[in-house]
């Protein structure tokens, strides 16, 4: 049976709005492939999220999604069950190193994050997946796409080098989801991007996530996708209502004390730090443990496996505290993370509501709390721009220190030092403001089914 094409009459007529009233109340309503129900129920999902009650009957209906959705809220899920449903139902056979779908992920650990999750929730259904991803050798990556993959999972530098090699093709990708898609979107990975979506064919399905879409970055991804169900959870709120926003002015030299402070509070159980640089974190490592304090560090500079330990030392609780840099901000999902403490301010707006839904997580509660130094004020703005409030100053009684006039070690935030905390609020970011962008719910489609018409996203290539 090929479902997508008996799917298009079940949606066609409804315009996104009316879908949006309509989102799923629970796994049972929708005709998902029997063993995926099974899985959720092993897993204890018995209700769908807001992102999944509204993109899983679109993207299972073979449409374009574009789906923003809070930190934690099952984004994974609202594109890996249509993925999963549309192998149990259609059956494609993948031919070797010709993936039939493909995710694309920003960093390694996210990409073998999603990897486990596809796994957890095709538990009772027989499908390969790979995993594609730099900082380890590439033999056991081309033998499994050898096989046959029916869902390649992968990060995109090293996905262009198997591409080039000739180990992988993508020309029978059917479907294709960024997660992160305003990170995967961005300046630093959009030439890769372009690169890898010239080798998609034009008849394909694309679901493009992330907690985050700024208006540009909303438009390029518009303008990459075919006639999309957008879909805005709670639009107005950036960051996850659950997390506790707190503020602490701290000055340079006192960081480290008022950190480790904190960190021996009794209800700092599992923790991340983040700090700006690699540099940073690895001295950072170095003196909480002159302080009796464990942490490990996980950044761009440690080897994969080394990444890949310290992680697991986390996730297993053999370690409470993890540094990180932004490398670990988007998307990882650790249970029970009780406070996420940003050592430095982001330097991207954005970057602030990622890092601290690393807390918060499927309902869950968290804290989280920021040191800004006289120096940081203006990333402070920034964010408190973006996400439409004020932090909480815990320590209203301190006064921001004089900024350094030290420069930045990265640009974008810059400029900051000089300006009072005064009345924030106002948009620094071009079009920023609390107001994200609107979910424009457009569509009206007639062709809906995983085949779109040929030269469609020609013009996106
Ligand atoms: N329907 C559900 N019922 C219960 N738990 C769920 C459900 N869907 C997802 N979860 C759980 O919620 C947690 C967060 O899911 P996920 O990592 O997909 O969030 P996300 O929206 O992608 O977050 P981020 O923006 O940080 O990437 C996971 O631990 C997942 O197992
Ligand atoms: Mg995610």
């Amino acid at each position: 049976m090929n479902r997508s094409v008996v799917a298009v009459p079940r949606f066609c007529e409804r315009s996104p709005t009316i879908l949006k009233r309509t989102p799923l109340k629970t796994f049972e309503s929708i005709d998902l492939f029997e063993p995926l129900k099974r899985a959720l129920a092993d897993q204890d999902y018995t209700t769908p999220t807001p992102i999944q009650a509204q993109a899983i009957p679109p993207a299972v209906a073979g449409q374009d999604i574009l789906g923003c959705a809070q930190t934690g809220t099952g984004k994974t899920a609202a594109f890996a069950l249509p993925i999963l449903d549309f192998l149990g139902h259609e059956k494609p056979r993948a031919a070797p190193n010709r993936p039939t779908t493909l995710v694309l992920a920003p960093t390694r650990e996210l990409a073998i994050q999603i990897g486990d999750s596809f796994r957890r929730y095709g538990k009772h259904m027989k499908f390969h997946s790979a995993l594609v991803y730099g900082g380890v050798g590439q033999a056991g990556q081309v033998s499994s796409l050898r096989r046959g993959v029916d869902v390649l999972i992968a990060t995109p530098g090293r996905l262009i080098d198997l591409m080039d090699q000739g180990h992988v093709s993508l020309r029978d990708v059917q479907i294709f989801v960024l997660d992160e898609a305003d990170r995967m979107l961005d300046m630093g990975f959009l030439p890769a991007l372009k690169k890898i979506i010239a080798a998609l064919p034009s008849q394909r399905q694309s679901m493009f996530f992330s907690a985050t879409l700024a208006p540009k970055i909303r438009e390029l991804a518009n303008s990459l996708l075919f006639n999309p169900v957008s879909i805005n959870v709670t639009p107005k709120k950036t960051s996850v209502e659950l997390i506790e926003q707190r503020l602490r002015i701290v000055r340079r030299e006192n960081k480290v004390s008022s950190l480790t402070e904190l960190l021996l509070g009794k209800d700092v159980t599992r923790s991340i730090v983040f700090t700006r640089t690699k540099h940073g974190a690895n001295a950072l490592v170095k003196k909480l443990d002159k302080s009796g304090i464990q942490a490990v560090a996980i950044h761009g500079n440690k080897t994969q496996n080394a990444r890949q330990k310290a992680l697991h030392a986390f996730r297993s609780d053999q370690i409470n505290v993890l540094v990180a840099t932004d490398v670990a901000a988007r998307g990882i999902d650790i249970d029970g993370v009780s406070h996420v403490i940003n050592y430095d301010m982001p330097v991207e707006p954005e970057s602030y509501v990622h890092r601290i839904g690393r807390t918060g997580r499927a309902g869950a509660d968290g804290i989280a709390i920021s040191f800004c130094t006289g120096d940081e004020r203006g990333e402070l703005h920034a964010i408190e721009s973006l996400i439409g409030q004020k932090l909480k100053i815990e320590n209203p009684e301190e006064r921001f220190e004089a900024p350094s006039g030290a420069p930045k070690s990265r640009g974008g935030g810059g400029g900051g030092g000089g300006r009072g905390r005064g009345r924030s609020g106002g948009g620094e970011r071009s079009g920023g403001g609390p107001s994200r962008g609107r979910s424009g719910g457009s569509s009206s489609n007639h062709s809906f089914g995983r085949n779109k018409k040929p030269g469609r996203h020609a013009s996106a290539r």
